[in-house]
């Protein structure tokens, strides 16, 4: 046996090429790559202090593509140990020392010669705003404490502030259409080019204490209270925004818990939301300090209740219902609930935190319509407790409260925002975009950075990592094209 001289060097021609192709896409690779990681990548730190609790976001970017060429990408997710800074009211020194942990996690990561160049910030949300309502001295008191610690610690410390519902929102949405490329796109050809509004999504945020609805309408804003005006790589975007303080999912369990204790005081507290045999004591003090619950406890009652389940989604959501206020927008058109202003819904929506932690649980993040979600949450509140229990043993400490929290983002969506049937499949329930948790924090440091011009850029046209792929891309279809006809080439002769 053997081969023919011809097939010999045919085998030889196609090993060549095949070793020459790969030689070719490798040093490819090489130069793309020490293109693509010069020595100077830069850092900037967010905490996001939160209601429930703080998490720090470290984000990394090329120092030579600023000005909006560049990509930033999440380096660090860090959940603080403890509560929110916001629960720290008798020792405020001590929310400015439960944030050390995280920082010097984020620390380890970052060169030591740029610890001080890397911009901080840390910004509180809803839990923040009910404190300072409620004793604007204990909420001074905490800011300080953390500016005393960030403000020592190596880094660029850029403040410590309260942010506005309305800023909350606008920069959810921020985050999430950056992530996706929606305001800036780099083409194939070469250029940045602005995809069609369109493309843009709406935001659908969750915290602890409130909720932000975010998007572009299809027409004018009537309530000017409640838009918001930027100018992104020379485009103009006036969106709608809304933050809903009270409507977060940790103040409406206990707005809940109230409201069913208030419509029928009795030491045994019967809660439809609870699933069938779950039973425990609930302190009833610490329910009404809320500033969020605006009534007394009956003096009838004992300081603590028994409360048992008994996994009633019917009743459970009347209960829920009563936490809205439906009937003042009666009569009224683009309206949601509470009098709130709300020009129709428009567009995809991208809903994330407590939207996304809950529907994940539930196994709802895959576009089920809405009959199936509704179906869905109603056999899990059905379920009997011990069987729930046993499935997740002691891994999840919101396990009771997430057929009441399914519900609750059910009826706020369709009751409340007015999704339907028909546009419930604009709905994506997500944690991430582009490689980053979708919050408020990345929206707010491009912002505070000048990270996203206002102005078009003028020179966009360095090496994009797109146009890098497609060079690979190209590689890989020119080898294939060179072994694929030498193969035919081969087998041609064989015939
Ligand atoms: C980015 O813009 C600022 C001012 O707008 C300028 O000082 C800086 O040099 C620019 N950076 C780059 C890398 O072009
Ligand atoms: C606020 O908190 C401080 C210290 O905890 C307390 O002395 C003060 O009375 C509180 N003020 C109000 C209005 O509750
Ligand atoms: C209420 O329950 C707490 C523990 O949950 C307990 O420490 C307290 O003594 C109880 N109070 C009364 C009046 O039973
Ligand atoms: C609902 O809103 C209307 C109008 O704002 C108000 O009159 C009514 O008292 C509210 N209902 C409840 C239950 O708060
Ligand atoms: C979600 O799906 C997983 C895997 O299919 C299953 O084990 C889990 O019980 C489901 N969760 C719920 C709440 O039904
Ligand atoms: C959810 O299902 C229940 C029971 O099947 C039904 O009564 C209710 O109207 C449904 N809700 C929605 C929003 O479809
Ligand atoms: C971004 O920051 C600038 C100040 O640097 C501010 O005027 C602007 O309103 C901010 N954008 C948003 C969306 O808040």
């Amino acid at each position: 046996m053997g081969l023919s001289r011809k097939e010999q060097v045919f085998l030889a021609l196609l090993g060549a090429s095949g070793v020459s192709g790969l030689t070719a896409l490798i040093l490819l690779l090489v130069e793309a790559t020490s293109v693509l990681l010069p020595t100077d990548i830069k850092f900037g730190i967010v905490f996001d202090a939160g209601s429930s609790h703080t998490s720090l976001f470290l984000y990394q970017w090329l120092a030579n593509k600023e000005n909006g060429t560049g990509v930033v990408s999440q380096a660090l997710a860090c959940q603080v140990e403890g509560p929110g800074i916001s629960s720290y009211t008798s020792n405020a020194a001590q929310a400015g020392e439960s944030l050390q942990g995280c920082l010097e996690e984020a620390l380890v990561l970052i060169p030591e010669a740029q610890h001080r160049k890397t911009p901080t910030f840390l910004g509180a949300t809803a839990g923040m705003r009910l404190l300072s309502r409620k004793n604007s001295s204990q909420a001074r008191d905490i800011f300080a404490a953390v500016t005393q610690v960030l403000g020592r610690s190596p880094v660029d410390f850029w403040g410590a502030e309260l942010l506005a519902g309305q800023a909350e929102g606008a920069f959810g949405w921020i985050t999430v259409n950056y992530g996706l490329g929606t305001l800036v796109k780099y083409s194939f050809t070469g250029e940045w080019i602005q995809p069609p509004e369109e493309m843009l999504v709406g935001a659908l945020d969750m915290g602890g204490a409130s909720t932000q609805i975010t998007f572009v309408p299809g027409g004018p804003i009537l309530d000017k209270s409640t838009q918001a005006d930027f100018r992104l790589y020379g485009s103009d975007y006036s969106v709608y925004t809304h933050s809903y303080l009270c409507f977060g999912r940790d103040q409406m369990l206990s707005r809940l818990l109230v409201g069913l204790v208030q419509s029928r005081p009795a030491a045994l507290l019967r809660h439809p939301c609870y699933l069938s045999g779950y039973q425990t004591t609930l302190a009833l003090g610490p329910l009404y300090e809320s500033p969020c619950v605006h009534a007394t406890p009956p003096l009838s009652l004992p300081q603590n209740l028994t409360v048992e389940g008994t996994g009633n989604p019917g009743a459970c959501v009347s209960a829920i219902r009563e936490l809205f206020n439906f009937s003042s927008c009666q009569g009224q058109e683009d309206c949601a609930f509470d009098g709130v202003y709300q020009p129709p819904l428009r567009g995809q929506f991208y809903a994330f935190s407590n939207f996304y932690y809950t529907f994940h649980f539930l196994n709802l993040t895959s576009r089920q319509p809405l009959s199936t979600v509704n179906a869905t949450i109603w056999e899990f509140c059905q379920r009997p407790w011990k069987l729930v229990e046993a499935s997740y043993p002691g891994q999840d400490r919101w396990l009771r409260d997430y057929c009441a929290s399914g519900l609750y983002i059910l009826t706020l969506l369709h009751e409340g925002y007015g999704f339907s049937e028909e546009t419930w499949p604009s709905l994506e329930f997500r944690k991430q975009a582009g490689g980053v948790d979708i919050g408020w924090t990345l929206g707010y440091m491009l912002n505070l950075t000048g990270m996203i011009p206002a102005d078009a850029p003028a020179q966009w046209r360095a090496e994009s990592y797109g146009v890098w792929v497609a060079k690979v891309v190209f590689m890989v279809l020119a080898l294939v094209a060179v072994v694929g006809a030498a193969l035919v080439q081969l087998f041609w002769l064989q015939d």
